[in-house]
């Protein structure tokens, strides 16, 4: 047997002895009473009555443990032409601060502390200093529009936002503050604190009374002590897009991912204490909160924070240079950020200019990584390249190739095995395990391992009916794919109303929502369609009002503009046709599923419950209309 199938083995069959050892790599101010507690079954709870601080093992283990003057964070913004080191003395110094500066505002254990920041360190000492005082912080994505700012405040009803003064966005500099004052008065919910950090390119107008300069407090704040908290206390709610126009919160609790992170940053990443790490995304995003932030620290590495885009900041060369410059071992992106590279310098000629001798592997994840990405990037690199699968729910990889545990054989178009944890099944719709190579819906049997989210924030109900109802002892993905004979996995996609657009995660149906309430849509669909860059893209199909005479591309600037303030730029909502009807079947389900193969060009066949398929073909000629050519 393998050490791949040692391990794995194990961890299905003895979680707790599995588990509990990992556990070990953790300081804990009081051990588990129980290292998996089922008392509530189906709700699983990881390492019960034990007691931890994940700031103090994140910073201030480190400082104690004699790295005190290792860089902990190297912040990187070429758009600001900044490169800065921390030390973890430097960044525990500055958290701690910041801890007292919440605790000065009243902010203690389990208060929910929103964080609407861009790629600055102020961003990592904010999550930090709420977990150091036991908070729970929920950041969100600063592409995010005020709506969806203030979904969020209504949901985790924080007494206190963290900001900052703006962005720098490529080569766009966007003001938060106007974003954040009308998500505060679109909010049910008013917190009455905020505190903004001020950046030199763009100055924001506090509000007197509610909003408190970072530097002014930070100056004045006594450093605050780690909070004991339980381990299966909440460290964070990352929302995240469900079916509809209400996200989901997703609950991460302290001891299990704690536990978690740090095994997978040896087993799956190989990355030892010490070396750098650098995943290019956003503090914003499940893999900004597990790679950028915990998993490095949790494990006393260095992080990277970029504050920057694979290209145009400034050529396609920017992610090499980095590399280089830090001695980046490992690099962790989305397939559509070497995507957008190949674009630009599909030769890879700017990886000449680099030294990268120091880098080891590439691993990506977010969307699936097509064959095509994994070749060009394989050649140009010529190191290994891995595809990981996971969710903004597992928070960390569901299957992968694990580079510190056995290197197995990359089959391109898979993202290899289940890692240790997580039991991995195929099934039918009926809830049948499906043999190899057959396709279906993607299951992880119960429990899952730890760091996994516990439920969804005070949804118990919504969390059990979204994910464990469908199949009963199984947490269902919401993906489809099979496994082959060799037991590797391959992800074929969402089997819901969810896409991803440029790895990140958005959901039709709340566009849905969104663009039937133009005053002239009768109904509408909007689908997820292949888009060379970014994987998917949205377009919307709507059956305007009897009476409404309006024009195709004046609707379609309407419904475009409407989905940029509701939702925000990142839906890349571009595209809009105008049609007479929608396909449905004849109990009124609109063929969705049909819209999209036609705009993807795959065979199709109209389902025999279909109320007229002479629809189809008015969808095929309004995709043509809108630049979508079929075969
Ligand atoms: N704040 C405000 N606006 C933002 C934003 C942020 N943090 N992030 C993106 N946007 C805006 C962009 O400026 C763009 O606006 P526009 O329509 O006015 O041009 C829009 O949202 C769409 O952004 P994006 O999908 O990122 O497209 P892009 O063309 O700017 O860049 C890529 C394309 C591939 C370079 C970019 O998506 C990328 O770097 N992706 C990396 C993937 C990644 O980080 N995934 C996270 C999960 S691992
Ligand atoms: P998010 O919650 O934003 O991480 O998005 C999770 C979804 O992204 C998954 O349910 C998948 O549909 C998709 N996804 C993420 N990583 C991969 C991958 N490596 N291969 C295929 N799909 C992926």
């Amino acid at each position: 047997m393998g050490r791949y199938e040692e391990l794995y083995q194990r961890s299905i069959n003895d979680p707790e002895g599995f588990w509990g050892e990992a556990a070990e790599a953790i300081t804990w101010y009081k051990k588990w009473d129980r290292v998996l507690d089922d008392s509530n079954k189906p709700f699983y709870r990881w390492f019960s009555g034990g007691e931890l601080n994940t700031c103090y093992n994140a910073l201030d283990r480190h400082v104690e443990g004699g790295r005190a003057e290792q860089t902990a964070l190297i912040y990187d913004s070429p758009v600001t032409k900044t490169v800065k080191r921390y030390t973890y003395r430097e960044l525990l110094d500055q958290t701690a601060r910041f801890a007292g500066v919440l605790k000065g505002l009243g902010v203690k254990k389990g208060d929910r502390v929103v964080i609407y920041m861009p790629m600055i360190p102020q961003a990592a000492m904010a999550m930090l200093a709420c977990a150091r005082l036991g908070a729970v912080h929920s950041v969100v994505f600063g592409g995010f529009a005020p709506h969806e700012l203030a979904i969020r405040i209504d949901d985790a009803k924080p007494d206190v936002i963290i900001s900052a003064s703006g962005a720098i966005e490529g080569s766009k500099l966007i003001e938060y503050m106007p974003m954040l004052n009308k998500a505060i008065e679109l909010a049910k919910h008013k917190p009455t604190k905020c505190v903004i950090f001020q950046r030199p390119q763009v100055k924001a107008e506090l509000v007197p009374g509610r909003d408190h300069d970072w530097e002014e407090m930070l100056s004045k704040a006594e450093p605050a002590a780690c909070v004991p908290v339980l381990a299966t206390d909440p460290l964070y709610i990352l929302y995240t897009s469900g079916t509809t126009g209400v996200p989901k919160g997703v609950v991460r609790d302290n001891g299990g991912h704690a536990v978690a992170l740090r095994w997978s940053f040896e087993h799956i990443y190989d990355t030892k204490p010490g070396e750098v790490y650098w995943s290019a995304s956003d503090v914003g995003w499940v893999v900004g909160h597990s790679y950028i932030i915990y998993g490095p620290l949790l494990s006393g590495c260095t992080t990277v924070l970029y504050e920057g885009k694979p290209i145009g900041t400034p050529d396609a060369g920017a992610f090499w240079r980095v590399i280089s410059e830090h001695g980046v071992k490992v690099l962790f992106t989305a397939p559509t950020a070497f995507r957008a590279i190949k674009k630009e310098d599909p030769k890879g000629e700017f990886v000449s200019k680099y030294d990268l001798s120091g880098f080891r592997y590439l691993f990506l994840a977010g969307e699936r990584l097509d064959p095509d990405t994994y070749h060009w990037a394989h050649d140009l690199l010529k190191k290994p390249v891995i595809d990981h699968w996971w969710q903004t729910e597992t928070g960390w990889p569901i299957t992968a190739n694990c580079m510190g545990i056995e290197k197995f054989p990359i089959k391109p178009g898979s993202s290899t095995k289940p890692v240790p944890g997580f039991n991995v099944k195929i099934l039918d719709p009926g809830g049948k395990e499906l043999g190899p190579k057959q396709e279906g819906l993607v299951a992880v049997k119960l429990p899952l391992p730890p760091g996994t989210l516990p439920t969804l924030w005070q949804a118990d109900d919504r969390f059990r009916q979204s994910y464990l109802s469908t199949f009963p002892g199984y947490y269902f993905t919401s993906d489809g794919g099979n496994i082959d004979e060799d037991g590797y996995v391959y992800i074929m996609g969402r089997v819901d109303d969810v896409i991803n657009v440029a790895g990140h995660r958005l959901s039709t149906g709340e566009m849905e929502e969104i663009v039937s309430t133009h005053k002239d849509v009768a109904e509408c669909a909007v689908i997820g369609v292949g888009d060379g860059l970014k994987g998917q893209v949205p377009v919307g199909f709507v059956v305007l009002k009897a009476g409404a005479q309006r024009a195709e591309d004046e609707i379609k600037q309407e419904l475009v503009k409407l989905i940029r303030s509701e939702i925000g730029p990142i839906a890349c909502f571009k595209e809009a046709a105008v049609v007479a009807r929608l396909p449905k079947t004849r109990s009124g389900k609109i063929l969705r599923g049909t819209m999209r193969k036609i705009a993807d060009s795959e065979e199709y066949k109209a389902p025999s419950t279909i109320d007229d398929p002479a629809i189809l073909d008015e969808i095929k000629v309004a995709l043509r209309r809108i630049g979508y050519a079929q075969k």
